[in-house]
């Protein structure tokens, strides 16, 4: 059986799914259910139609791209990632995961191969967190980490609830009926560029994932009193702002001071209100998101997050609210599928490095309900969520490749 990779196609795709976007080439935006998001779902589906897969979409959307096995009853060898992206990113996060397991099917298509196991292909709803507050809302309601009812109460930034967003997207099932059955998956495997700079550094051509780090977000509302900026003195003052900033820099210091790499912390949203120059911010609205491989490392910044604002809340007599809006635990990828990415990896003299998983993706949650591992591939200079981010099409195709052969095996 010889697989080969059709690194042209696939290269013109992730270059054709980049003009789906919001924003001015090189950046891409793609929020979930815009028309934009929309139009490159229907262009994705239209690809994995003409290599005669079979598609269903849930109630949020997620979609399914189905190569029917010679034992369809049997569980399925999954593979894919998403499509949207955060505004002013690039065009590979997520999407090589999905373009190049479509590749990866087709070339086992064009080897000859006849899987037992359907092997299918999977575009996740919202991965990113821009539109919902909440990372990986499809793969958290296939896997149940998420349930239905808590689901419908998320709303939109501008509050518009999911399930009017959803409908309108064209999506109007029952979210009951998103999460999948025990024993759907026989396996799950995500191919996604690494996000990191420690394959491009240690010169490895692929990273085969060992373990997923453990993500938590919160939404930190502030009030103080807005006002004059000329005449409101500096002692009467309870400038929100100011409140936020010295939150922002504890959080900074606790992730810093935790001892380990793997500790991150972020205050990536700060909104300002009324936001106006000469006027005092009364209120902020900052978003946190905290992740570590380790859980109790990671809950000692949450804490120190939560100690700091009762401080500045005393000390400025501003009114402090935090909303946890999640806290995964980490995950372990499955030793076996591990060790059937490494082979394929050595069957072609590929070099690869077990590495960790810093940013989540879909896969943590899968591995709820099935054994799951990732395929890293390297990215130029670790850059990504900006519009630089950029894998080689050599590094791309051997991820597709690689990632080609382990679904062969794991569906034999
Ligand atoms: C996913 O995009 C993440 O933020 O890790
Ligand atoms: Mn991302
Ligand atoms: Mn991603």
């Amino acid at each position: 059986m010889k697989i080969a990779i059709h690194h042209e196609r696939l290269n013109s795709e992730i270059e054709a799914l980049a003009a789906f976007s919001d924003a001015d080439p090189p950046a891409v935006t793609r929020v979930v259910f815009t028309s934009t998001d929309l139009r490159a779902r229907a262009w994705v589906k239209a690809r994995c139609e003409d290599a005669g897969l079979t598609i269903r979409q849930d109630a949020i959307g997620n979609t399914f791209a189905r190569w029917v096995g010679s034992n369809p009853t049997a569980p399925v060898v999954g593979t894919g990632s998403h499509i949207d992206a955060i505004p002013n990113a690039g065009k590979y996060d997520g999407v090589t995961g999905v373009l190049g397991g479509l590749e990866a099917i087709r070339a086992l298509q064009g080897a000859g191969v006849h899987p037992r196991h359907s092997i299918e292909l999977l575009i996740f709803t919202s991965e990113e967190p821009t539109r919902f507050g909440i990372g990986c809302l499809g793969s958290r309601l296939l896997a149940g980490t998420l349930s239905a009812g808590a689901a419908k109460k998320l709303t939109d930034n501008d509050g518009t609830s999911i399930d009017e967003v959803r409908r309108k997207a064209g999506f109007s099932g029952e979210l009951e009926q998103v999460m999948l059955p025990s024993g759907y998956f026989k396996a799950f495997v995500e191919l996604h560029i690494e996000q990191g700079a420690l394959l491009e550094r240690e010169q490895k051509h692929l990273g085969l994932v060992e373990r997923i780090a453990a993500p938590a977000s919160l939404r930190v509302l502030i009030e103080g009193a807005g006002g004059h900026a000329g005449g409101v003195l500096m002692s009467d003052r309870r400038d929100a702002l100011c409140a936020a900033a010295e939150i922002v820099l504890a959080i900074e210091h606790a992730a810093r001071s935790s001892g380990a790499v793997d500790t991150v912390a972020t205050v990536g949203i700060c909104d300002v209100f009324p936001g106006a120059v000469n006027s005092i911010p009364a209120k902020v609205r900052l978003g946190v998101d905290i992740r570590d491989t380790d859980l109790l490392r990671r809950d000692r910044v949450m804490r120190v997050l939560d100690e700091v604002c009762h401080a500045v809340s005393a000390k400025r007599q501003v009114s402090i609210h935090s909303e946890l809006l999640n806290a995964d635990a980490p995950t372990d990828c499955a030793p076996a599928i591990v060790a059937t990415l490494a082979q394929a990896c050595e069957k072609h003299g590929f070099t690869f490095l077990p590495v960790t998983s810093r940013a989540y993706h879909d896969s943590l949650f899968i591995s709820q309900i099935a054994p799951v591992a990732m395929l890293f591939i390297p990215c130029r200079n670790g850059y990504s969520h900006r519009p630089d981010e950029y894998a080689s099409p050599e590094d791309i195709t051997r991820g597709a490749l690689v990632l080609a052969e382990t679904l062969a095996t794991l569906a034999a």
